[in-house]
């Protein structure tokens, strides 16, 4: 785990680099500019733009292509936390060790650096399409998963269905619809996406499908379990509010035990899933262990 962590940090700097050279520039007011690029650089473990680069590498994909997805999935991933925070949603004020984008800009302007990032993402991707080349049919297919992911059917569906769900009677089938959609398709498209750009096959594609929709659902079971036993130091955000919301989690339906089992078994599913890629899948596959035993 330890040497895992220390190469996560190496390719998560690597990240914030990227993220450096795409920051919003522009005329825009300042202030705004500065509520987008706080959340930006607060930190973060970038899983998800680490995941999208070292799968188009796992499948040959061009590093430029990547590094613009991958940029625009942590822009979209940004803009989602800030919303997720806001007195409206979850109501929350610590994010990323920090205080929350409306604790410090106002919640006007939280909204604002939120859809700014989400128009800069779709922005970036299309200022980028390959014209001319052989990639742009699977790079703007790309694109498209990136966008459905982020829609209304991928992981706005979930984070509509977590508020409607506060309260409610637990429910396994709405719970997997939740996981499923607000974090499961964000963190599947960051794999996939990689995967369709660099434009794998059907055996390839098929394997990544099934790695991706374990590490997304442990994702937040992981998530789940931090929101109660976590430490907040290490974890940046407040714990305990999912049961002070009275939010639908695994833990609620399942219990703890039965959570971490569950956590287990995707950690192997995850690891089986990409078999057929042979030693190439080293990264991957300890990204899943990381993301089952992950303690911040
Ligand atoms: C938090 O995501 C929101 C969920 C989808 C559970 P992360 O745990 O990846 O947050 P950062 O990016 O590391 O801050
Ligand atoms: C949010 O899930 C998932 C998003 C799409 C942002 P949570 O509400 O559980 O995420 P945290 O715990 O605030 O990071
Ligand atoms: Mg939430
Ligand atoms: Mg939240
Ligand atoms: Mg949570």
């Amino acid at each position: 785990m330890q040497v895992y962590e220390k190469e996560l940090k190496v390719r998560a700097e690597e990240v914030n680099a990227i993220l450096d050279r795409y920051a919003p520039a522009g005329e825009c007011p300042a202030v705004l500019k500065e509520a987008m690029v706080y959340s930006l650089q607060a930190g973060g473990k970038r899983i998800r733009p680490v995941l999208l680069l070292e799968t188009a590498r796992l499948c040959g994909g061009r590093r430029e292509t990547a590094e613009v997805l991958a940029a625009a999935l942590e822009m979209i991933h940004t803009y989602s936390l800030i919303h997720d925070d806001l007195p409206a949603m979850d109501d929350d004020t610590l994010r990323r060790g920090r205080p929350t984008n409306h604790v410090v800009y106002g919640e006007g302007m939280a909204v604002l650096a939120g859809d700014g990032l989400l128009s800069y993402a779709f922005e970036l991707m299309l200022e980028s399409i390959p014209y001319g080349t052989d990639e742009i049919v699977p790079y703007l297919r790309a694109v498209k998963r990136i966008a459905a992911a982020a829609g209304h059917n991928g992981m706005i569906a979930g984070q509509a269905m977590d508020l409607l769900s506060e309260g409610k009677e637990p429910d396994a089938e709405v719970l997997q619809y939740i996981h499923r959609h607000k974090t499961g398709a964000i963190l599947s498209a960051s794999v996939l996406a990689a995967a369709i750009a660099a434009g794998a096959d059907e055996r390839q594609l098929d394997a990544l499908e099934r790695y991706a929709a374990a590490i997304g659902l442990a994702f937040q079971l992981a998530d789940d379990v931090l929101d109660i036993r976590g430490d907040k130091g290490k974890v940046g955000k407040t714990i305990g509010k999912d049961q002070a919301a009275q939010k639908l989690t695994y833990p609620l339906v399942y219990g703890m035990d039965q959570t971490l089992a569950k956590l287990q078994e995707l950690n192997v599913e995850a690891a089986e899933s990409l078999a057929s890629f042979g030693a190439e899948a080293r990264f991957l596959i300890e990204t899943a262990d990381f993301i089952c035993k992950r303690d911040y």
